[in-house]
């Protein structure tokens, strides 16, 4: 049993954090026990008292869209769209990951600066090579720290280099499902369909077979680019909206579902998510970067669409959660001014879709609560707090000004993770 000590900010409903100035956490098997505002009111007979003085302690980040093979684009290529975009720079950097020594320099230091922001959990897509998919999966095992990831599926519209058959996917799928088959590990596979363009029916009917068969989670791309939507219009034209082509392929809610971006979801789609209980997952830096549009997030709130946060390297270009915290208010207030939808998201909503919300995808991941394993980040925010700025004040400061230099000690699943070598 391990009992922290520190100023915790969480938030256990959207609507608003919990602060518990110099609160107690205790922890046993990775899970937390007990959290309380006085030592005696936590009820635990021993535990060793771990202080972390005025420090602030959070739930640990959840980053749940991100493409790790094109960790070496970050920060650059973003003169296209969504689909040229892909075939101008995304596809010929992903062609490199047939070569495990190229695919292991990248993830060593995808890895390793997942961990420098303070982000335990992900989910993430790979490319359709099944090795370096596994060197992954193996790097974040080793590392400690929980992610799905997910070796890309597509048969069409991409080079012969990244076009595989069908037969090919399943048989790499179930080679990692089975070194994976922990359903408690912290690294799980999810199926992976890159999105429909990339995908032949049989193909997409592999992947809800896969997932359907081994009890899997999905993950894809949904209704992101105009010039996407239309295309998908074209390959399933007796579809009723993007939503209802994965549908039909048991790809949308049948087991757990991630979908990218929603930015052009209609009524039906938004409420085929709702239903299925489909979390979309909003990416602001790359729907800024690529163009893509401005996706109506407190609309999917109000219907009650489940939603979280992703970074979307490298349409997206900063892994840090806590900036695409303030890039996801930044864009709300621009949607609610520019498009009427209102009203702007808050800071504490912002911060339960990266952390809460992103985390019920993981089980009980994301907030201090008795129940839920022990993810958390102790901010040493020192160099910040210069003046007398309450404990809020504080927490915004470093969301919104903080970075891996504030970062004092990471936990995942109740265990601190030390640094990943990445050279
Ligand atoms: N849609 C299909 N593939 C991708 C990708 O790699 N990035 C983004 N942003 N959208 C996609
Ligand atoms: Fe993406």
């Amino acid at each position: 049993m391990k009992i922290y000590k520190g100023h915790l900010l969480f938030t256990p409903e959207r609507t608003g954090f919990e602060v518990i100035e110099n609160g107690y956490v205790a922890v046993e098997n990775g899970r937390i026990v007990g959290v309380a505002s006085q030592l005696a009111d936590l009820d635990i007979a021993d535990g060793e008292l771990v202080e972390f003085g005025d420090r602030l302690v959070i739930p640990a980040m959840c980053d749940m869209h991100v493409h790790a093979p094109q960790y070496r684009n970050q920060g650059m290529s973003m003169d296209h769209e969504l689909l040229t975009w892909l075939s101008t720079y995304t596809f010929p950097e992903e062609a490199k990951f047939a070569d495990t020594a190229y695919a292991e320099r990248i993830y060593r230091r995808f890895v390793r600066d997942l961990w420098r922001y303070g982000t335990m959990r992900a989910a993430v897509f790979a490319t359709i090579h099944g090795e370096s998919t596994r060197l992954l999966m193996r790097l974040f095992h080793e590392a400690g720290m929980g992610a799905l990831v997910g070796k890309v599926d597509m048969d069409r519209n991409c080079p012969d280099a990244l076009c595989e058959t069908v037969d090919e996917a399943v048989t790499a799928n179930e080679s990692l499902i089975a070194e994976f088959s922990d359903p408690d590990g912290l690294v799980r596979p999810i199926i992976t369909p890159r999105f429909i363009p990339s995908c032949t029916p049989p193909m997409l009917e592999a992947c809800g077979r896969l997932a359907r068969e081994h009890g899997l989670a999905v993950q894809s791309h949904l209704s992101e680019n105009r010039d996407e939507i239309a295309l998908v219009r074209e390959l399933e034209p007796t579809s009723t909206c993007y939503g209802d082509a994965y549908n039909r392929y048991g790809l949308f809610g049948q087991t757990p579902t991630l979908m990218a971006h929603c930015v052009y979801s209609p009524d039906e789609e938004i409420e085929l998510m709702r239903r299925n209980g489909v979390m979309a997952v909003h990416c602001p830096t790359s729907n800024l970067n690529i163009a893509s549009g401005m996706s109506p997030v407190r609309t999917l709130l109000d219907r009650g669409v489940r939603v979280a946060l992703g970074s979307d390297i490298s349409g997206g270009h900063d892994l840090n959660m806590f900036r695409i915290m303030v890039y996801t208010l930044q864009v709300s207030k621009l949607a609610s001014v520019v498009q009427g939808v209102k009203p702007q998201l808050t800071l504490p909503e912002a911060f339960w879709c990266a952390t809460k919300s992103a985390g019920s995808f993981f089980g009980r991941v994301g907030s201090f609560e008795p129940g839920y394993e022990f993810d958390a980040l102790v901010i040493d925010d020192s160099g910040l707090n210069f003046d007398h700025y309450t404990l809020l004040e504080r927490l915004e400061r470093f969301i919104y000004l903080g970075d891996d230099r504030h970062i004092a000690h990471r936990y995942c699943r109740g265990m601190e993770i030390p640094e990943p070598k990445a050279d």
